[in-house]
């Protein structure tokens, strides 16, 4: 396997978009790249200096210092994938609350946010060997990836899913209302933002996997990678 190729997984929030780039990479022995870690620790940057609150959000603020934001992947061997360093801080906890996934699509539609993080998302990509997930990866940041995946499930699943995870993660406020809430308005504002919308390549291989296990997902993806 000596031809390394660039594998896309874009899709809707909480569509196990992660669990199979992750699975993949471990597999292919390549790098995965969770995109949306990065725009939620840009989502945490603003809250955390009180640029975007429930009633407000001074973009101007937050794009003046873009400049000032450094986000790295670190790889942790003892959980076997990479960790989202903000400004030399491990903040991977920090960002996965429901706190920051209300505020992240709104960040997320910030021309100038967006065009930072695709550079360095592109940047990453150079060298190939490379798993990334997020919502724009096949139509901007990889249009030529050689795989190119776009993932779909209904909102109530997914709504469940992210309920679990988050009650494993020991979260006792949200409720599945509020869960299922955020994932409807997220869904809204990531396929209606006017710069880079989610949406499907038109080479993209489309899944929905409301019914289907994980591990038969991860065998299907599997024999379309031909290197
Ligand atoms: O994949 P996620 O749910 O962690 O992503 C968080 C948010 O970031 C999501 O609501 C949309 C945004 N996002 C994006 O606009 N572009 C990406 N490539 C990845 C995420």
């Amino acid at each position: 396997m000596d031809k390394k190729i660039i594998i896309a997984i874009d899709g809707f929030s909480s569509t196990g978009k992660s669990t199979l780039a992750k699975e993949l990479a471990k597999h292919l022995g390549y790098v995965y790249v969770d995109t949306g870690a990065m725009y939620r620790a840009v989502a945490y940057f603003a809250m955390q200096n009180g640029y975007i609150g429930k009633e407000f959000f001074d973009i101007e603020s937050l794009v003046n210092s873009l400049p000032y934001i450094k986000l790295v992947f670190q790889f942790n061997p003892d959980l076997g994938f990479s960790e989202m360093y903000l400004n030399e801080t491990n903040v991977e906890q920090e960002i996965r609350t429901l706190e920051v996934s209300n505020f992240v699509s709104k960040v997320a539609e910030i021309p100038e946010v967006r065009s930072k993080l695709v550079e360095q998302q592109q940047e990453m990509g150079k060298s190939k060997g490379i798993v990334m997930d997020g919502r724009d990866i096949g139509t901007v940041v990889f249009p030529e990836a050689e795989l190119k995946i776009f993932m779909n499930a209904s909102a109530h699943t997914r709504a469940q899913r992210r309920f679990k995870e988050l009650k494993e993660k020991g979260d006792t406020v949200s409720s599945f209302e509020d869960v299922l809430k955020n994932i409807e308005e997220r869904d809204y504002i990531d396929t209606h933002r006017e710069d880079s919308p989610l949406l499907k390549a038109k080479d993209a291989l489309e899944f929905d996997n409301s019914n289907i296990s994980k591990q038969e997902q991860f065998e299907k993806v599997l024999k379309l990678i031909v290197i």
